[in-house]
């Protein structure tokens, strides 16, 4: 059987992981967050598909891409688009890929303009506030549904 095909989508700032508030982020780059996905990927027949952008328009133009492919799910961290972008919940809303939402951070433990978030109001469920290591529960989760 082919493997599931996973799309990893990053916005804004996520290239800074490592250098980028590692109190709050922790010092994991994205890329080894994305040789962390490889592994268990391997383990669990899945491919991963990892990208980051600053620009909203690339994850709209990714997330519809990831639809054409055929792709199992999307994992989403949208960095602070999360909370502003309703072009993101009109996306995730208009495929039929399952979106799961991703943090770093616990944005519910933060300030109050986390709180509300326009990828969560559309997204299939969301994995937050375990460093790094979330990226590898969202994509257990991918392997579940
Ligand atoms: C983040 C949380 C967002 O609130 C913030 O704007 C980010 C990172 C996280 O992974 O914890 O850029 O998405």
């Amino acid at each position: 059987m082919a493997n599931k095909l996973v799309y990893v989508l990053n916005g804004p700032n996520l290239n800074l992981l490592g250098l980028r508030e590692p109190d709050i982020y922790g010092h994991d780059t994205l890329d080894d967050i994305a040789a962390m996905l490889e592994d268990r990927a391997q383990t669990l027949g899945m491919e991963i598909d990892m990208r980051q952008s600053n620009h909203e328009g690339h994850l709209l133009d990714w997330m519809h891409e990831a639809q054409s492919k055929g792709a199992a799910a999307i994992l989403l961290n949208a960095g602070a688009l999360t909370h502003t972008s309703v072009a993101l919940y009109d996306a995730i809303r208009s495929i039929k890929v399952p979106v799961i939402e991703v943090h770093l951070s616990n944005p519910h433990a933060r300030e109050e303009f986390r709180r509300h978030s326009y990828v969560g109001m559309a997204a299939k469920g969301s994995i937050a506030g375990f460093g790094a290591k979330s990226y590898l529960l969202a994509l257990e989760a991918a392997a579940l549904i």
